[in-house]
């Protein structure tokens, strides 16, 4: 997931005053999710993904080992050029080594170009991948897929399937969602493919409290991931936010078929930050530090469509919880 680890001290306090600037001074206050992974909140994610109540990321991996021949197999289909698999936001890439073990299978070796913003995760997303898949090799690329149009170097005479797993897209409001998609199609060519992972909507084997637990877990796990931002902004940018009076909380919005996060002001106060206005809080006011979509069919088609993917073929869990989908880029 995303860090900034590795760039200039000075860039990343900038990048996190303008978030506290806008988001802190705006009606209701809001943070961006990019802020959570600093080094603990990108550990914390990692703990978060194994927690009994966090289905997807274990869901997922389910998925691409019951089916990662047939999902290599369908991104190749009707090309005599082999895949290049190139991955947005690949983290510490644990769950991709599936995928890329399948495509040695099928084609003897590939090229994998994993795309992120932190430099520490894609070293030891390229480790984990060089000793344990022999035939794969890795073209680390450091980036922000999400505020710049991907620089990416393609490979000649090879088709692209590009993974974007994880349910990454479900952090974006759907008009935001598309412009990530399109800015990634404008780099690919006619034929190429994504693969998109995206957690579903409430149904038959998912009730709303499975999913509310999934966000408000007995450990405490997430609400500690919540809670750090607010240890970033007092570390980074001299805040004084004391935690004992913010609460975390997550909750069903039905009408945008999403989970919220937020952070509730347990009583009023008055927060200070160097160089902004002091910040005021009401009793039960919140700061909304993340969405997290939550999808059908018909809106994962509706998402591939706007940015010029065709759907080509879906993979569920047999509890239908997550979706992993193969589209074509027209
Ligand atoms: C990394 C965006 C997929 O929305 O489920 C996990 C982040 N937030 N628990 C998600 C997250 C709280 C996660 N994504």
């Amino acid at each position: 997931m995303s860090s900034y680890a590795t760039v200039s001290p000075q860039v990343v306090h900038e990048s996190v005053l303008c978030e506290a600037r806008v988001g802190l001074t705006a009606t209701p206050k809001t943070l961006s999710p990019w802020l959570f992974y600093d080094q603990t909140g990108s550990h914390l994610f990692e703990q978060i993904t194994q927690l009994p109540e966090y289905y997807l990321t274990r869901t997922e991996r389910a998925i691409f080992i019951a089916h990662a021949d047939e999902i290599l197999q369908q991104a190749a289909a009707g090309s005599t050029q082999p895949l290049t698999l190139i991955e947005l936001g690949a983290g510490t890439a644990t769950k991709t080594g599936i995928l890329l073990a399948a495509a040695v299978r099928q084609q003897g070796n590939v090229v994998y170009q994993p795309v992120d913003v932190s430099e520490t995760a894609l070293d030891e997303a390229t480790e984990n991948i060089l000793v344990h898949i022999p035939g794969v090799t890795v073209r680390s690329q450091v980036a922000d897929y999400t505020r710049e149009a991907l620089p990416l170097d393609r490979l000649r005479n090879t088709r692209t399937l590009a993974l974007y797993i994880g349910s990454s897209i479900g952090n974006f409001a759907p008009a935001d969602a598309v412009e990530v998609l399109s800015n990634l199609r404008a780099q690919l060519q006619p034929g190429d493919k994504l693969l998109l992972g995206t957690d579903l909507a409430p149904g038959p084997n998912k009730s709303v409290a499975d999913l509310l637990a999934a966000y408000n877990d007995a450990a405490g796990t997430t609400a500690a991931f919540n809670r750090n931002v607010l240890t970033r902004l007092n570390r980074d940018l001299g805040a004084d936010f004391d935690l004992a009076h913010f609460r975390h909380q997550a909750c069903w919005n039905p009408m945008e078929s999403r989970i919220e996060m937020h952070l509730e002001s347990l009583r009023p106060q008055t927060i200070t930050l160097p160089t902004l206005p002091p910040i005021h809080f009401a009793k039960g006011e919140t700061i909304h530090t993340e969405n997290s979509y939550k999808f059908t069919p018909q809106t994962i088609a509706t998402l591939l469509t706007s940015a010029n993917f065709t759907p080509t073929q879906t993979w569920h869990d047999p509890s239908h919880l997550f979706a992993v989908t193969l589209a074509t880029a027209i």
